[in-house]
């Protein structure tokens, strides 16, 4: 294998890979891609899933790659990148972290012969609509940054970020909050007499629904607000219950955890 074999090396073969992989794959892209993982079956469910190829020998994986992605924890990051440099391998031109909160100066510090880049995929690139954030090393060329932009947008849009704003993304388009909340409103419809799958659907009807429609419907929320909430009416009801009890306090500080929770990877 070359470099001109356009392969992307996935260092983790974990959660975000699988749905990468096979969000690649959904989009047609019958590129290489090869993973490297300590957990041999992982690897083998991706083979079978997605068709990836198991990177067995990290030189000669990481020497057979035009892509370098880093999915691996951030608390592994470290040791990952020890790894590779002690194996001499040649670097390659590209490299990407996917580490939550991993600034790019750690990344330099561990291994410095490249020019980082960072992106936030969503796991919904699975499903070709994961929304991913990246960032870049300055000294990134354009043709690079190009290269790593189109990479993303074969699973969904990209949103080109400051690294400054990296977490502040990372703790609010998680797709966890889309989860979250419709179990809390499945719950709580359960509560009011609803069985599951009923609650379930008017869940999801509420919130998929009613955010596909502002999408859709390019209307700004006051207006779609003012049109589903009759004054006086059980939603405009529902909805000032809901901020009497904090909602928006709960979830600013939820925001503020997860920016938190970043910034401490950052000191790994
Ligand atoms: N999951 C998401 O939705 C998501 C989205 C965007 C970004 N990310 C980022 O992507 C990274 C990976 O997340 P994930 O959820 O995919 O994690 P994950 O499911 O735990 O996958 C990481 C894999 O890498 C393996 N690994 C770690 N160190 C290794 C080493 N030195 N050599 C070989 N294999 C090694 C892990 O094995 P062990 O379990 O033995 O450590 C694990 O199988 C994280 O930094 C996260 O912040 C995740």
């Amino acid at each position: 294998m070359n470099r001109e074999s356009e392969a992307t090396l996935f260092l983790g073969g974990g959660r975000i890979t699988g749905a990468l992989a096979a969000g690649l794959r959904l989009a047609g892209d019958k590129r290489t891609i090869l993973v490297y993982d300590r957990h041999p079956e992982k690897v083998r469910a991706l083979q079978r899933e997605s068709s990836v190829e198991v990177a067995r020998d990290l030189k000669s994986a990481i020497e057979g790659a035009e892509m370098l992605i880093v999915a691996v924890r951030p608390g592994s990051v470290k040791e990952m990148l020890a790894q590779v440099v002690a194996c001499g391998a040649a670097l390659p031109r590209l490299c990407i972290s996917l580490a939550a909160g991993i600034p790019l100066k750690n990344l330099q510090a561990s291994m410095g012969a490249v020019r980082w880049s960072r992106a936030m995929p969503s796991p919904v690139c699975r499903i070709g609509r994961g929304l991913t954030p990246v960032c870049f090393e300055r000294s990134v060329t354009k043709a690079d940054r190009v290269r790593v932009r189109k990479f993303f947008e074969l699973v969904g849009p990209v949103l080109d970020l400051r690294e400054e704003q990296m977490d502040a993304i990372t703790a609010v388009h998680s797709s966890t909050h889309g989860y979250h909340a419709l179990a809390a409103l499945a719950k709580a419809a359960q509560d009011a007499g609803l069985n599951h799958k009923t609650a379930l659907i008017a869940a999801a009807h509420a919130l998929g629904d009613g955010i596909f429609y502002w999408r859709a419907s390019g209307l700004s929320l006051d207006e779609l607000l003012e049109e589903a909430a009759t004054p006086g009416g059980i939603a405009a009801a529902t909805m000032a219950a809901m901020d009497r009890a904090g909602y928006l306090r709960a979830v600013a500080r939820g925001i503020r955890a997860g920016v938190k929770q970043a910034q401490k990877n950052a000191r790994r």
